[in-house]
């Protein structure tokens, strides 16, 4: 059986003393696995990959990377911190926390860099992604002028150039454009094929239907409301409607209204009754 990369038991946090943003959390995620983290928002998707990289800390109860405990002890010891940063990589939700060099390229080429990967690999590594991205002349644009679906490519792009062993991916497919999801998922598929572990938060389910080996479903109240997989999870109507995770969506047409549920391509679509629409159109 595959060894776990992380190991968390019943781990809260809360960012505000009093309001939690995790609840009583325990998981595992195992080595090669795809990890999928749904939920609503602030349910705590976010927060959670916050802990797996190490940015903040379990404020009750254990999380364990790559089998030693992942707190401000261990990551407070420079080496470790080291170790640990050339093992794990994420892509934070916000592009903007992410990219502040002057130009792109310069953000892509700083990761590796910090890492003491030699010059040329890491002129190899920019010119490799950048091409499988698309970035093209974006290398030598500065962030904030960049739009939103861009700044996400190059945020992503300088987090493949760390060529890490995790890879943690907070909402990777939010503004990026088909050609650029479609790059993104082949990137995904590669790295896994590769033996890398992937952890991704999302609302796309259709993301999570392509790429995922594992699903874990937050609840409004932060706790774990279900693990399964894609099929289990994504099967579930009346859980996932539950969970705010998918909605009833409305058509207009010449003829009046319909509506169904929306959210995803594994389950069948279910009808719920139609409504017609009052006045004119109706
Ligand atoms: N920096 C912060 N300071 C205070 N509270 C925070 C902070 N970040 C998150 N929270 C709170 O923690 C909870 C979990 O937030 P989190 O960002 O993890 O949710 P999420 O599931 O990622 O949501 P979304 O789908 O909107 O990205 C929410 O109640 C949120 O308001
Ligand atoms: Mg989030």
């Amino acid at each position: 059986m595959a060894e776990n990369i992380y190991e968390l038991k019943d781990v809260s946090y809360s960012w505000v003393d009093g309001r939690p943003a995790l609840d009583g959390v325990s998981l595992a995620i195992p080595s090669g696995k795809r990890v999928a983290i749904i939920g609503a928002n602030g349910s705590g998707k976010s927060t959670l990959l916050t802990l797996l990289d190490g940015l903040a800390f379990a404020k009750a109860g254990s999380l364990t990377a790559f089998g030693a405990a992942l707190d401000a002890k261990a990551l407070g010891r420079p080496d470790l911190q080291r170790a640990f940063r050339r093992r794990v990589g994420y892509v934070f939700q916000n592009s903007d926390a992410q990219l502040f060099c002057p130009t792109i390229r310069e953000d892509l080429e700083f990761g590796p860099l910090q890492l003491d990967v030699a010059e040329g690999e890491v002129a190899r590594r920019v010119e490799a992604i950048s091409r499988r991205l698309g970035l093209g002349d974006l290398l030598e644009r500065p962030p904030h002028e960049l739009s939103v679906g861009e700044k996400k490519k190059a945020a992503l792009a300088s987090t493949f150039t760390l060529e890490t062993e995790v890879l943690l991916l907070d909402e990777p497919t939010a503004g990026i454009d088909p050609q650029t999801m479609r790059d993104l998922v082949d990137l995904l598929q590669e790295a896994h094929a590769g033996g890398r572990t992937i952890v991704f938060a999302t609302h796309d389910l259709h993301l999570v239907e392509e790429l995922a080996d594992e699903v874990h479903v937050f609840g409004r109240d932060h706790r774990l409301a279900r693990s399964g997989t894609p099929e289990e999870i994504l099967t579930d109507h009346a859980f996932l409607l539950a969970q705010n995770l998918v909605h009833i969506h409305v058509h207009r047409h010449a003829h009046g209204v319909h509506q169904h549920e929306h959210g995803h391509a594994i389950a069948p679509v279910k009808k719920v009754p139609a409504r017609r629409k009052k006045g004119k159109r109706g």
